[in-house]
């Protein structure tokens, strides 16, 4: 399953010299009506090298991963001549990467496809590691199959285009990156501000966090243990990501994880002896550059009835990954509610709500 990925400061020379040595027919971009906009031009000339491609475009935004886009692109795929030889290449943020990666894995059975994350939560995360499928009927990620893009081309020269809020969204999975591998990661990445647009830097950062996702993936492709470690952050994340949307105050998903890192880390400093010190490092992290999560202690009912029913757990039990420090991972571990309340009192006391 390994899969490879590349990392590039210039895109365009990297496509230029991947096309020449592969065999395809035709080439269909992906990409949704923003980064059409924003991305495409970015890979200008390597599409003003290609003879022809066809370019499919579907609706931005997360609702849009949904089976009626998926069906646009089987047919259009269908309509222009799309045969086996053909290669998909997706060209967007984690909602292009993970329907387009699931419509070539289904369509003829599968082509290849690779895959070009344009923000840093795709590059991160989405585009790496097989997950790929859609939502269905209000559900996150119901359908879908594991099927790994046969190249990952990763570069920071579409940032300039992202906004802070989607920079900083992105910025959360790696500092849950830094938090499963190691301190001088972790310090490096609390020293740099992602909002200043300095991508040069970014890169080599970037590029150790998408290493750190690809070891545990290689480990465990299927999610049946290690791969359970990314989950850092996201049992009271998705908690809070669930609240904010009933509230009708949705959050972007990494505004969400950085909250939930803190509770988390509350939690493996409680049941495992995580520092203290990197607790409060990390609160002042978040707290300085991320907004705040809005709930008082009434919310904490409604914030523990959507962590029981994540669809992670098992038999009932809240299911979380922890930490013993830097990269010692305590896989399900579980908590009472009595616990995840003076969880979220901590956390309160800690960004000051
Ligand atoms: N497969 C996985 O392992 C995995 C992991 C994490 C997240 N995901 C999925 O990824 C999605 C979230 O990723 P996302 O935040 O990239 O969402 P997204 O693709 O919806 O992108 C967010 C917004 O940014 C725009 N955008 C993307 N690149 C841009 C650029 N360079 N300049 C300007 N605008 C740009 C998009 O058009 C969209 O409006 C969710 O669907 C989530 O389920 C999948
Ligand atoms: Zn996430």
């Amino acid at each position: 399953m390994e899969q490879k990925v590349i990392f590039t400061s210039d895109i365009n020379i990297s496509l230029s010299e991947y096309i020449k040595d592969i065999d395809y027919d035709h080439i269909f971009i992906l990409t949704d009506t923003h980064t059409k906009e924003t991305s495409l031009p970015v890979i200008k000339s390597f599409t003003d090298e290609l003879k022809d491609y066809f370019l499919i475009t579907i609706p931005a935004g997360d609702d849009n991963k949904n089976i009626e886009s998926l069906n646009h692109i089987w047919i259009e795929l269908s309509k222009n001549g799309a045969t086996r030889r053909s290669l998909m290449i997706n060209l967007g943020g984690g909602m292009i990467t993970d329907i387009g990666g699931f419509a070539a894995a289904t369509f003829k059975r599968g082509i290849k496809f690779i895959n070009i994350p344009t923000s840093l939560l795709a590059s991160v995360d989405a585009a790496v590691g097989g997950k790929t499928g859609i939502n269905l009927n209000g559900l996150k990620n119901e359908v879908g199959v594991f099927k790994t893009a046969t190249q990952v081309y990763i570069s920071t020269e579409f940032f300039s285009t992202m906004d802070n809020e989607n920079l900083l969204s992105g910025y959360a999975e790696m500092l849950k990156h830094g938090l499963l591998e190691s301190e001088n990661y972790f310090n490096k990445l609390i020293s740099y501000d992602v909002t200043r647009g300095d991508f040069e830097s970014l890169l080599p950062l970037l590029e150790e966090s998408v290493n750190i996702k690809r070891k545990v993936v290689d480990i465990d492709p299927y999610e049946k243990g290690l791969r359970k470690a990314l989950n850092l952050g996201h049992t009271v994340g998705h908690a809070f990501e669930s609240f904010c949307m009933a509230k009708e105050k949705p959050v972007l998903h990494g505004y969400a994880v950085a909250w939930g890192l803190i509770c988390e880390l509350i939690l493996s400093n409680k049941q495992c002896g995580f520092p203290s010190s990197v607790l409060h490092e990390a609160a002042t992290f978040i707290k300085t550059n991320y907004p705040v999560a809005y709930f008082t202690c009434k919310d904490y009912d409604i914030l523990y009835d959507y962590m029981t029913h994540d669809k992670k757990n098992d038999n009932g039990f809240i299911n979380f990954s922890l930490l013993n420090n830097f990269g010692d991972i305590e896989l399900n571990r579980s908590a009472t509610k009595e616990e995840i309340e003076i969880m979220f009192d901590i956390f309160r006391d800690l960004m000051g709500i």
